[in-house]
């Protein structure tokens, strides 16, 4: 048996509404990469950084708040997408795990409607990136395997 210290880290990645849409929907803004791509791409960075990674996409903010404090993760990346405008109950959710987490976009909310640049959850996570396109997710992942690993020593 493995022991603790010899176990992988795990990244949970959670993305919010239409992000099933990601590559037909507005190209010009959200890029031309699928989710299926997306999520592709984040397995083989994972892979490479030595993380244990787990994602999913849903439109409903209830499942998100079940999967931020019912699944087991040592850091979240999130993107709540319109959510993220709106959301108390996915605040709540983060504060309520208490765990490291980034918020990630892929647009730059700060360069669009007034509405998106209002966050309900940029003040209770580490950080966050916005307007990277689906790079973002791959800085991310570092930044995850950066911090994690610091914790360990
Ligand atoms: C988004 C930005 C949000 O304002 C928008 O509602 C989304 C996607 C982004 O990744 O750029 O659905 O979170």
């Amino acid at each position: 048996m493995k022991k603790k210290s010899e176990l992988k880290a795990k990244v949970l990645i959670l993305n919010g509404p239409n992000l099933h849409l990601l590559g037909k929907r507005e190209p010009g803004i959200y890029g031309s990469c699928t989710l299926d791509k997306l999520e592709k791409i984040n397995r083989d960075k994972a892979l490479k950084l030595g993380l244990d990674l787990e994602q999913f996409q849903t439109n409903s903010e209830g499942k998100i708040v079940d999967i931020i404090t019912k699944t087991d993760y040592d850091f979240l990346i999130i993107n709540p997408a319109a959510y993220t405008h709106t959301s108390v109950a996915i605040r709540d959710a983060i504060l309520s795990v208490n765990k490291p987490a980034l918020e990630i976009h892929i647009s730059n909310i700060y360069k669009r409607e007034d509405f998106r640049k209002t966050s309900l959850i940029s003040d209770v996570v580490m950080g966050v990136i916005s307007g990277l396109g689906t790079y973002g997710y791959l800085l991310a992942l570092e930044a995850a395997d950066s911090f994690l690993h610091e914790q360990k020593t």
